[in-house]
């Protein structure tokens, strides 16, 4: 018995096996980070970001590193001026960085041409701020096809996805209606069709109840939920809320411009 076992250690058959274990092995971690890799909807590497006034530079972030991963829904919290809302605008190409990179779907989004950013900015990213930004002239429907149409687009070819936006956000009755004559609660969930539009993979929004009463904000909140759950959009949102918050699974601090 001995004997055989210090035949195999001695012979390539026992060498063999092993090589062949640690490749199968290295294979698989190779998969793995690849797997790992395409899980992520938003990476952020060595991420800066400074503003020069007068002599005076000011760092706004400072060296982040953050990996957002698909089908996440996110709030980043912190001080006012510590940088949240740079942060998101980062992830979102609104803002640039002064070194380091933001990918979006594992491309890297100032490595590309200003078509191409912008392309998969509209694409894969859609935007909600605080205030609702809807233009008061145009009626809830026509406000949510703007990038469509501002995009060369033609409304009946989305006529189905308006419909559909339209009952998830709970304003089927309200289409020809005016932003004026909606609460404010009303108006942000035309402004979050508004960015579902072109069909998204990543919803990145800045304090989107900060300018509503907590029972709203719930409300919006369980639509954000909702969206993230059931049309598996990924998350994230700058919130003072601690209480929004909570409707999120994961909370990223900030503070200083460095995540906490
Ligand atoms: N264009 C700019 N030039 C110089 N400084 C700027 C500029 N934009 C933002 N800052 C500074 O960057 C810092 C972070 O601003 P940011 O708006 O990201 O903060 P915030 O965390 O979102 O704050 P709040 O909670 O009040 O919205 C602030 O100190 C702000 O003064
Ligand atoms: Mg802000």
């Amino acid at each position: 018995m001995n004997n055989r076992v210090d035949d195999i250690v001695k012979s390539n058959e026992w060498n063999g096996e092993i090589e062949m274990k640690e490749e199968i092995k290295m294979d698989k971690v190779i998969e793995m980070d690849k797997a790992i890799e395409m899980d992520k909807a938003i990476e952020l590497k060595d991420l800066n970001k400074s503003y020069q006034n007068d002599d005076v530079t000011v760092e706004v972030i400072k060296n982040v590193n953050l990996d957002i991963y698909k089908g996440e829904f996110v709030s980043i919290m912190g001080p006012s001026g510590s940088g949240k809302s740079t942060l998101l605008y980062l992830m979102g190409g609104l803002e640039k960085p002064t070194s380091g990179a933001v990918k979006v779907d594992q491309k890297n989004l100032h490595q590309m041409s200003d078509g191409e950013e912008s392309k998969l900015r509209r694409n894969s990213i859609g935007f909600v701020f605080q205030f609702y930004n809807l233009i008061p002239h145009l009626t809830i429907e026509d406000n949510i096809l703007l990038p469509v149409l501002l995009n060369g687009g033609k409304k009946n070819d989305y006529k189905e996805r308006l419909k559909h936006l339209l009952d998830i956000v709970g304003l089927c009755d309200k289409r020809k209606s005016f932003p004026t004559r909606l609460s404010g609660g009303q108006q942000q969930r035309v402004a979050i069709a508004r960015a579902l539009i072109n069909d998204p993979d990543i919803l990145l929004a800045d304090e989107p109840i900060g300018n509503l009463d907590s029972k709203t904000g719930n409300e919006i909140m369980d639509l954000f939920k909702k969206i993230n759950e059931e049309e598996g959009k990924t998350i994230i949102q700058v919130t003072h809320s601690k209480e929004s918050a909570e409707y999120s699974n994961r909370i990223i601090y900030v503070k200083d411009g460095a995540i906490a």
